[in-house]
């Protein structure tokens, strides 16, 4: 397995969640840093909390805006390895109330963004690279009702990474399939309700409990650094798709 020592990744998301977990466990293994999200105020916050084992920059950047996304690489320069795991509360109506407008919204933050971080990825990812980007459960126990177009994403970028690591090779790409991750989005999804959730479904997981940033990074980690996996899904869960 390749090492991350030295190495430069993007972690898009990097500042919350499973993002934050992506970008402490590859300081750790010696690599450099930019994460990057939308709120220059939640970057800073994150950096503080990163220092210490290796240099990490906050890059304010939405990666649905092609010019951001643009910007994002001119600054960045060459690097080694692109972590996506950005992404906001999907819409979660009955499908005859779909609010198109937030759905619009929403498909073109997370897969449109994906097309256009890989768009402009490519013009400075070294040699040996990978791009690594973020599914999710919710494509194989999409939520009843409202779960359709969640889980007709997150099912699309198993597609989107076996195509792309055709069209890419020798780079390499691949996703990161989580099941419930505790992190800041679920404080937006349900608020203080989260406990009972979370509870309930770890009493469920033959894990016996809910995952935390921690537990899901090591697989991003692992699909950068062996070079002999691409075009895979990885999913990490806890027994979730059993249960
Ligand atoms: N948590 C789970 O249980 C779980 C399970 C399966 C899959 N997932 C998927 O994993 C992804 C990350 O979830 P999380 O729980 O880590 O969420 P989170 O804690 O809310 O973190 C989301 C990160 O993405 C950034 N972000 C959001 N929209 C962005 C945009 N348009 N451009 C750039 N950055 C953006 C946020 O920063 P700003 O707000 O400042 O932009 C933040 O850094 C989501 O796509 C989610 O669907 C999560």
């Amino acid at each position: 397995m390749a090492t991350l020592k030295g190495s430069r990744i993007i972690v898009v998301g990097g500042s919350s969640g499973i993002g934050f977990g992506v970008a402490a466990a590859a300081l750790e293994s010696g690599a450099e840093v930019a994460i990057v999200g939308r709120s220059a105020q939640k970057l800073k916050a994150a950096e503080k909390r990163l220092a210490g084992p290796g240099r990490v920059t906050g890059i304010a950047a939405d990666m649905a805006s092609e010019a951001d996304v643009a910007r994002l690489f001119d600054e960045v320069g060459a690097f080694d390895h692109l972590v996506a795991t950005a992404g906001t509360p999907p819409p979660n109506y009955p499908i005859g109330e779909a609010d198109m407008a937030f759905v619009r919204q929403f498909v073109d933050s997370k897969l449109v963004g994906a097309v256009m971080l890989a768009k402009h990825a490519v013009r400075t990812l070294k040699a040996g690279g990978s791009m690594t980007f973020t599914s999710g459960i919710n494509k194989d126990r999409p939520p009843v009702p409202g779960g359709s177009v969640v889980a007709a994403i997150a099912g699309s970028f198993t597609y989107f990474a076996r195509a792309l690591a055709l069209e890419l090779a020798p780079t390499r790409v691949n996703i990161v399939s989580p099941g419930w991750v505790d992190t800041e989005m679920w404080d937006e999804i349900v608020g203080e309700a989260k406990g009972g959730y979370f509870d309930q479904m770890g009493a469920r997981l033959p894990a016996g409990r809910i995952a935390t940033p921690d537990d899901v990074a090591p697989a991003y980690l692992y699909l950068m650094q062996n070079e002999f996996m691409t075009g895979e899904t990885i999913h990490i869960d806890g027994g979730q798709r059993l249960v």
